[in-house]
């Protein structure tokens, strides 16, 4: 079964702040902002690696993690078997439990359509990630109807899981989520620098604008015209400058209702401005 993943997250820039003494839980710093806490998950930018590991509230945790960890793996597009899913559930489920404030999304793919319950619920049990999941009252959530980060976090359940495909048809795990039912993606594989936007992989019910949206910000070359498609690092400090992430957000707003992305996909997520860049697009610089 193979396995390809995407870890969200905004890398808070600042440390989180436990609230210990107050009777009634309340978290006052969401994701290393106060200002987040009361906005509502649909409406809040995340800045995510693609297929990486790395997630962090310290950006150079972040770039060793992309540099060593599993997901650099999971990019060179190895095979898994559940096992090692679990494992890598479990660095997600230490990574909350040392992060008792971060809202944490997790975006897999579901090439070889495995079973929900009998391989996708499995590993999620056994790491604890799936006490730690969101269960939406009714499917599929708008992008208005959405908690607030705060509400996702006093409730304990601050992970959201989506899978692009198998949860629409599938809903025995209730936790797991169908992806393009709520997120619409720009093109994946883009080679012009300029990212022009466009709606790419979305399904209904839900109109365009009443879904969330993830803007896939890797640029790609055709090696010597062969077709085959590679992202390159040389280009990473341009690709991810404020300037080209802010760029691509504007040129898709159209499509938004004039809403930021949700979702800021980035390789290399190490090199360039990408937390600047979300920090921005959630008026937050
Ligand atoms: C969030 O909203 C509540 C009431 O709606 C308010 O008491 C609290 O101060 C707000 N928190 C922040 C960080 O704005
Ligand atoms: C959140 O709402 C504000 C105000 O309407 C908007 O400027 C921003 O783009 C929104 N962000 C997202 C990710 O929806
Ligand atoms: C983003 O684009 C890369 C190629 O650049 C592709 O491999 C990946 O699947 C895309 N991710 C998403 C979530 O569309």
């Amino acid at each position: 079964m193979r396995f390809a993943s995407f870890i969200l997250s905004v890398a808070a820039a600042a440390a989180s702040v436990k609230a210990a003494t107050v009777p009634a839980k309340r978290a006052t710093v969401c994701n290393g902002h106060a200002e987040l806490c009361n906005r509502s998950y649909g409406n809040v930018t995340f800045l995510g690696a693609h297929d990486s590991f790395a997630f962090s509230d310290d950006p150079l945790a972040l770039s060793r993690d992309q540099e060593v960890d599993i997901p650099s793996q999971l990019g060179l597009g190895l095979l898994f078997d559940g096992g090692t899913v679990e494992d890598y559930l479990k660095k997600v489920h230490d990574f909350l439990t040392a992060n008792p404030n971060e809202v944490l999304t997790l975006l897999f793919t579901n090439p070889d359509g495995a079973s929900l319950p009998d391989l996708w619920d499995p590993p999620f049990q056994a790491s604890g990630v799936a006490d730690l999941a969101y269960v939406p009252p009714q499917i599929p959530v708008k992008q208005s109807d959405w908690p607030t980060l705060g509400e996702l976090i006093d409730s304990g359940k601050r992970v959201i899981v989506f899978l692009d495909a198998g949860a629409d048809t599938d809903r025995s795990v209730p936790y797991i989520l169908p992806e393009f039912q709520m997120i619409w993606e720009t093109p994946f594989s883009v080679t012009d620098a300029n990212f022009p936007c466009s709606v790419d992989r979305i399904s209904g019910p839900l109109s365009t604008e009443d879904h969330m949206y993830l803007i896939n910000h890797s640029l790609n070359k055709n090696l010597l015209d062969t077709g085959i498609i590679v992202s390159d690092p040389k280009d990473a400090s341009t690709t991810n400058s404020v300037d080209s992430i802010t760029k691509n957000a504007a040129g898709c707003e159209q499509f938004a209702a004039g809403r930021a992305p949700n979702f800021v996909l980035l390789d290399f997520v190490n090199l360039g401005q990408g937390l600047d860049a979300v920090n921005q697009l959630n008026g937050l610089a």
